[in-house]
């Protein structure tokens, strides 16, 4: 036996130096995976599917402390241990999230898996060490996503990728790409929009650009996971078709056009059964349906039943606990689990393991380009940030703006993006008013004194944050307080007025619909109006920076600044970013991926987020170990598939930014849309002319919306599927753009028959600058219904839901 075991190490070994024809090394079998597998033990395999616990939540030590550790020769059995091999986690990567189980003798290799999708989160320093291990803080997700530019978001990917890789770790935790159901989800920020097909796009550029420099990442949270409120608890009651067409759609495309390794499943349950339980959405959806070959690991200690997860198809369980192993060990032994699922899992991870960098024995650097990544998201930034209003050419500051009146506590104190798992620990972070000077501008010394005392002091009576307290954030300082005289004052000293708008929120806790968070305080309101009125007197300029991470209320105060520019998050940089964009530098081009609602009572699912709690005897019981509520509760998606712009443009309720507007300092012209056929069969191709008519150069994001006959299923008026962004064209430069019409875009998914049907009738292809702004429109026809794929009947509701429909 033991000569059996030596070699299979030696096997991995030669797979280890890329399958190297070593003559003395011993023949690889055909399936090495297969192999190995057959010479690991029950409690080894039942160690591989559990990850090696988490530092934060480390139970009592293992029993016999004197026993040499986990994975090495002589090792107590991995179901003996009483604590989790924290060890592990913390000798490989400092601050990682969690780590796979290593079992040296037979050369399995640890994997280090790290939050998360603005940038790599691992601890900045280390004891004993002087080194620092500082991360670049990208942009938040909704920004990337609003650059509508997938070749950019592959870019960022990249710069990611190389931070993952030359920093050890092995796999990065995300993009996250839950929809944007509702404005109030704490993550929003995390997550790319409110359709389907953009989230589709942006995930699957973002994991082949993390992909490509041979690291891997795991899209998450899979899936309906879509309020943070009890999230460990939640029961999200969900027809089939919002859950194909809404819900689960980005998800296939990110898996079938970017292949990533893992995907995450997600803490909530759907239609009765926690995510990481349910083998309709793991088994038949992701794998049957949708052909994923990786692995599916769980959210950390989501679900509860880790014999339950292992027959679902959740070959990972992290971080790990020592129960999780006992359990799958007794379960096997007692014939409740078939060893044959356990192998199944084992065998995933192990495919996935071969192409990790620790296994292939990558001597990573400790030294990524953060100088590179750095430049790459100050541009990143630029491109998503939307200008959404420029009256009379306020924007860019001209050569007449020398002096800059500064307001708001958030023009000192930027916030570049959320808290919780998606924080990043960066070397440093640009103010606006730093942003502001970088590009050679002013700042009136008087009122930035006057506002960095405020913050100081107010900072200065808080506890410093540090560790989880610091990823968890800390409470908004209140703004200063500014009377009329001092602004007064200001726009006389000053040629124009920033004022900065922000907000947070992160990971655990949902927002509100409260003044402070989605509406505006009455001061903010009020210091918009001052600063206004008081600018406006001395015709000069009022422009409305927000920062923040997700939709707030703008139809109240729109009209007074001549300008807003919706800023997001933009990582480390945002301060330089949102300077180039203010001063010319950088011509805005990011568009909305997610609608501005005139109030949030117009948000089709405003009745029933987070969804309500429940008596706990009527509940399933609540899983996991998150932090903020868990009490068991329900949450019914009575919008069905009008989420977001489905619901406004089909339900015609006017809202204050819809979804795909943005403004450019620059204007173009659309011509010239050409449909290959008239009459589809299997595919058409679509190309339209973009042309830029103004005095400078910019890009275009050019969106296509189809229209679908409505014959036996209700459709939404408009659908996106399809869009481009023009590369940077001159004033009076044209570029034809082109887009591809495949059935699956036409279709909609039949409960009935389970299946994507594309109606018989006639389709409109509507070319648009926005969902609301249609340019050119042109259609075709389809002679007969088409079936274009059969799927398994999968995570049916247990009850009725009254789902929104459109009247005929
Ligand atoms: C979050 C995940 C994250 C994980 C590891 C969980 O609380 O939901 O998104 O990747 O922690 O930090």
């Amino acid at each position: 036996m033991k000569r059996v075991l030596i070699s299979f190490a030696l096997c991995f070994a030669v797979i280890a130096s890329g399958f190297s024809q070593n003559a003395a090394a011993p023949k690889l079998g055909k399936d090495p995976v297969k192999n190995i597998v057959s010479a690991m033990t029950l409690e080894e395999k039942a160690a591989l599917v559990v990850g090696t616990g988490m530092n934060m939540f480390a139970g009592p030590p293992p029993s016999d402390p004197s026993k040499p550790p986990t994975g090495q020769p002589g090792a107590p059995p991995p179901n003996q241990q009483q604590g989790p091999v924290v060890g592990q986690t913390k000798s490989l990567v400092s601050g990682a999230a969690g780590t796979s189980y290593a079992i040296t003798r037979l050369g399995i290799t640890p994997m280090v898996l790290t939050d998360g999708p603005a940038g790599v989160r691992i601890d900045p320093t280390r004891p004993n060490d002087n080194n620092t291990y500082y991360c670049t803080a990208f942009p938040v997700g909704t920004l990337l996503a609003s650059t509508w530019d997938v070749d950019l978001v592959n870019k960022v990917g990249q710069a990611m990728g190389n931070e993952i890789l030359e920093y050890g770790n092995d796999i990065l935790l995300g993009p996250g790409m839950n929809i944007q159901r509702n404005p109030l989800c704490g993550r929003n920020f995390e997550y790319y929009s409110e359709d389907p097909y953009i989230t589709g796009k942006i995930a699957a550029s973002m994991v082949s650009g993390i992909e490509s420099k041979g690291v891997g990442t795991s899209i998450k949270h899979f899936a309906a996971n879509n309020a943070e409120t009890n999230r460990n608890s939640l029961n999200t009651i969900v027809s089939e078709r919002a859950l194909r067409e809404i819900y689960l759609e980005g998800f296939r495309i990110a898996v079938q056009e970017s292949n990533p390794w893992t995907v995450m499943s997600s803490y909530n349950l759907i239609n009765g059964t926690y995510a990481s339980q349910s083998p309709e959405l793991l088994t038949n959806i992701l794998r049957k349906d949708w052909g994923f070959k990786g692995f599916v690991m769980t959210d950390w200690f989501g679900g509860k039943d880790a014999v339950a997860q292992m027959i679902a198809g959740n070959d990972m369980l992290m971080p790990g606990t020592p129960a999780q192993v006992k359990a799958i060990v007794t379960a096997v032994n007692e014939k409740k689990l078939d060893i044959a699922l356990l192998d199944r899992n084992v065998e995933r991870i192990l495919n996935i393991m071969l192409l990790s960098p620790r296994f292939k024995g990558y001597k990573y650097s400790n030294k990524p380009d953060l100088k590179g990544n750095a430049q790459v998201t100050r541009q990143a930034a630029t491109e998503g940030m939307v200008l959404l209003k420029n009256e009379n050419a306020a924007l860019p500051f001209g050569s007449d703006v020398k002096n800059i009146a500064t307001f708001g506590n958030t023009s000192y104190d930027i916030i570049i993006g959320g808290t919780g798992s998606g924080f990043v620990n960066k070397a440093y972070s640009v103010s606006l008013t730093e942003g502001l000077k970088n590009d050679g501008l002013s700042l009136n010394e008087d009122l930035f004194n006057l506002y960095s005392g405020y913050l100081n002091l107010t900072r200065g009576g808080r506890p410093k944050l540090t560790g989880f307290m610091a990823i968890m954030g800390s409470r908004p300082i209140e703004e200063l307080y500014l009377n009329q005289d001092i602004i007064k004052g200001m726009a006389v000293k000053c040629d124009a007025a920033l004022i900065t708008i922000g907000r947070n929120s992160g990971e655990g806790s949902d927002r509100t619909n409260t003044k402070g968070d989605f509406q505006l305080t009455d001061y903010e309101q009020q210091l918009i109006k001052m600063v206004s009125t008081e600018f406006k007197a001395k015709s000069k300029k009022t422009i409305v920076i927000l920062n923040v991470a997700g939709v707030v209320e703008t139809a109240s105060w729109k009209d007074l600044p001549d300008a807003i520019l919706l800023a997001w998050q933009g990582g480390q940089e945002a301060g330089n970013s949102i300077a180039d964009v203010l001063t010319g530098k950088v011509n805005p081009s990011g568009k909305l991926a997610v609608t501005f609602p005139v109030k949030y009572e117009d948000v089709p699912s405003a009745k029933s987020f987070p969804g309500k709690e429940l008596e706990p005897s009527k509940a399933p019981a609540a899983g996991g170990m998150g932090f903020g509520r868990s009490v068991p509760a329900e949450v019914t998606y009575e919008d069905g598939i009008y989420v977001g712009y489905r619901y406004y443009e089909t339900f015609k309720v006017k809202p204050s930014y819809e979804f795909g507007y943005g403004l450019s300092f620059t204007s173009f012209d659309y011509s010239n849309l050409k449909i290959s056929s008239t009459k589809f069969s299997g595919s058409l191709n679509v190309t339209v002319e973009i042309k830029n008519s103004g005095k400078v150069a910019g890009k275009e994001v050019v969106e296509l919306y189809l229209s679908a006959p409505a014959v036996k299923l209700d459709k939404p008026s408009i659908e996106l599927k399809g869009f481009a962004k023009t590369k940077l064209l001159q004033p009076g430069e044209t570029q034809t753009l082109s887009f591809v019409i495949d059935s699956r875009k036409l279709s909609s998914f039949d409960t009935a028959t389970s299946s994507w049907i594309a109606e018989a009738g006639k389709y409109d292809v509507k070319i648009g600058a926005s969902s609301e702004n249609i340019k050119l429109t042109g259609s075709f026809t389809v002679a007969k219904d088409i079936t274009v794929k059969k799927e398994t009947v999968s995570l049916t509701p247990k009850v009725k839901i009254a789902e929104l429909k459109p009247s005929k």
